[in-house]
């Protein structure tokens, strides 16, 4: 949800450098893009422009001005269309200072009438240019000590951001600050970056600094300071970024989505690293050891995300709840935070986040640590908000996740919470020993089936060609696979923006049903479970009204092969681990009738990777 990078230090090809974390950064928003440098004569120059990274940098490429300072954005609109004059970088009134910000000011309303009172004009529909002009009007008073300045509007700031700004008066000095929205700063020698995310900085350093809310930096090639909005002088921590550059790289896939599809063999195996042990049967979830015996005690689980990891949420809520027999509850971030959940200290909530910085999600963290019960993390990015403010917690380690379209984190999330059900299932003594190391080596061999799975891309991509002309689509599955229906319905309708829903596949005829004509796909999830032969009967109804059913099938059922229209079969597997492989032919078939469809499926419209505004 916009992507920030800045650049301070002793190279004078800034416009360059930006321009190449940029287009790292595209994921997070591709309304708009642009840059603003500081030159030799300390003037402000500004390269900015509607649309995809490439076209703001056309723009650049025409001048191509040497300087040694800038900030860059790639923008999600919230305030104002995305059009050229909304674009960020946004120029103050007075031109001296040019800013750009991921986040929402919530009382932009307000300021911008103070301001307006004052003789201020705006020359944009943005929340940000309030902000900036906010900071300038501060900065007349406050006899142009900047810092000062920035410290005294953002205390007065209701909202979330991340921001960096250039001051032509000031011209060797960045400013960072951040409330809510992320931000992290890149140190190498002389040489300085700030960015929402590590990923366009791990090509010039691995040292990095997280800045919390609340703290705002002030940057020279020489110098970098922190202070908090007490105006305390804070001592940063440097961390180390493990993150590679060939992982922020497509490597010969045609887009980060089919990439992360491909590789959840590999991600999937990862996530299980040094957590299953099959040489000695058994599972280790370290993350959350602290933690194992106020799970075993819980009086209820409760587990939060949104969209994707929502989802991870709804099939561990049927997984935990068969094999712990612990009450569980799945909540969406943006309803939990706000209704006032109630909470014990002997609750314990699961925040599932890829990103780790959901507004939503993140907020429901702190709801929940402030009254009482414990907070434990799901999280991908290594370092983020969530991942910092739970108690403890699991990381995917499913590497970065870049296409807008959530895939191999969705099955690293599966892959986690399947095994953590199944060791307190064990500690439990509700699944014994044997069944215990048999649920271990079923785990352990999935990358295995999913590879199975992703060689059957070709005939999946022929029902994709069937499909990609239709308006809408459904999505049907019972038990842990109703979700499955869910995440293929929305894996479809994000990049191909077919209609299409999901359902359990008892409730069609409770009203859904009324959508089949002639034709119309539906996609029956319809592996080996204690409901198989029900979802059979699903079927039949639907080919009762001549819909098109596409079934995921885990033998060749010839029955049910002849009822079906087209049939694709995945590798058995028991104990309700079927999820984990019947989302790959519905990502998929979501993948392929978006390319018949001639759509970039990494820039989704609409869409940005990280929701970091609520
Ligand atoms: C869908 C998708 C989104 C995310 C949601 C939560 O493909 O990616 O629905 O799952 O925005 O994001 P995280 O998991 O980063 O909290």
């Amino acid at each position: 949800m916009c992507g920030i990078i800045a650049y301070v230090g002793n190279k004078s090809n800034a416009g360059k450098i930006l321009f190449e974390g940029l287009h790292t950064l595209e994921y997070r928003g591709y309304d708009s893009s642009g840059i603003a440098l500081i030159n030799e004569k300390n003037n402000i120059k500004i390269y900015k422009k509607k649309g995809i990274v490439k076209l703001a940098k056309k723009k650049f490429l025409k001048e191509k001005i040497s300087s040694k300072i800038g900030i860059g954005h790639t923008r999600w609109a919230t305030h104002g269309e995305p059009n050229n004059k909304n674009s960020h970088p946004i120029l103050s009134y007075s031109k001296n200072f040019a800013i750009v910000h991921n986040g929402i000011i919530e009382n932009y309303s307000i300021l911008k009438k103070i301001l307006e009172e004052k003789g201020y004009k705006f020359r944009t529909d943005t929340d940000t240019e309030v902000l900036i002009n906010f900071i300038e009007e501060i900065n007349k008073k406050s006899k142009f000590d900047f810092e000062n300045s920035l410290n005294t509007a953002l205390r007065q700031i209701r909202g979330a951001f991340a921001i960096a700004i250039i001051n032509k008066k000031i011209p060797n000095y960045l400013y960072g600050a951040r409330r809510g929205s992320p931000l992290v700063v890149g140190i190498s020698e002389n040489n300085f970056f700030l960015a929402s995310d590590a990923s366009p900085i791990v090509k010039h350093t691995n040292d990095v600094i997280y800045l919390k809310d609340n703290e705002i930096v002030k940057i020279s090639s020489e110098n970098l300071k922190i202070t908090n909005l007490k105006k305390e002088k804070i001592n940063p921590e440097v961390k180390k970024i493990e993150l590679k550059i060939e992982e922020i790289e497509k490597g010969g896939y045609d887009s980060f989505m089919l990439k992360e599809i491909m590789e959840q063999p590999k991600s999937i195996k990862r996530s299980m690293l040094g957590r299953i042990n099959v040489n000695k049967k058994n599972l280790f979830i370290n993350g959350i050891n602290d933690y194992v015996k106020k799970l075993l005690n819980a009086k209820r689980i409760i587990i939060v995300g949104c969209g994707t990891s929502w989802h991870a949420g709804l099939v561990a809520e049927y997984f935990f709840e068969k094999y712990t027999r612990i009450p569980v509850e799945v909540e969406y971030g943006s309803e939990f935070r706000y209704r006032n959940p109630i909470l014990n200290s002997d609750d314990v909530v699961f925040f599932i986040s890829q990103s780790g910085e959901t507004a939503d999600t993140l907020e429901s963290v702190k709801i929940t640590k402030k009254k009482g019960a414990t907070a434990l993390g799901i999280v991908n990015n290594v370092g983020s908000s969530i991942a910092r403010i739970t108690d403890e917690g699991c990381y995917l380690h499913a590497g970065p996740e870049i296409g807008v379209a959530s895939t191999k984190a969705f099955t690293s999330q599966l892959i986690i919470l399947f095994m953590i059900g199944v060791r307190l299932s064990n500690r439990l003594n509700i699944i014994k020993q044997k069944k215990y190391v048999e649920m271990i080596y079923q785990l352990n061999n999935i990358p295995k089936l999913v590879e199975e799975i992703l060689e059957q891309r070709n005939k999946i991509k022929n029902i994709a060609k069937i499909i990609y002309k239709k308006n809408s689509c459904l999505f049907m599955g019972r038990g842990t696979n109703f979700p499955v229906g869910l995440e293929g319905a929305l894996k479809l309708k994000e990049i191909s923006y077919i209609h299409a829903e999901g359902y359990p596949a008892a409730e069609l005829k409770h009203g859904p049903i009324a959508l089949l004509e002639k034709g119309t796909p539906v996609i029956v999830i319809c592996t080996r479970s204690d409901e198989y032969e029900k979802t059979i009967a699903n079927i039949e109804e639907v080919k009762a009204r001549k819909a098109m059913v596409i079934a995921i099938l885990d033998s060749k059922n010839k029955h049910v092969s002849e009822m079906v229209d087209y049939s694709i079969v995945v590798p058995q597997i028991k104990n309700d681990f079927s999820p984990i492989l019947n989302i790959i032919p519905l990502q998929l078939l979501a993948y392929y009738v978006a390319k018949y469809k001639g759509l970039d499926v990494d820039k989704p419209r609409n869409l940005a990777k990280s929701v970091t505004v609520e």
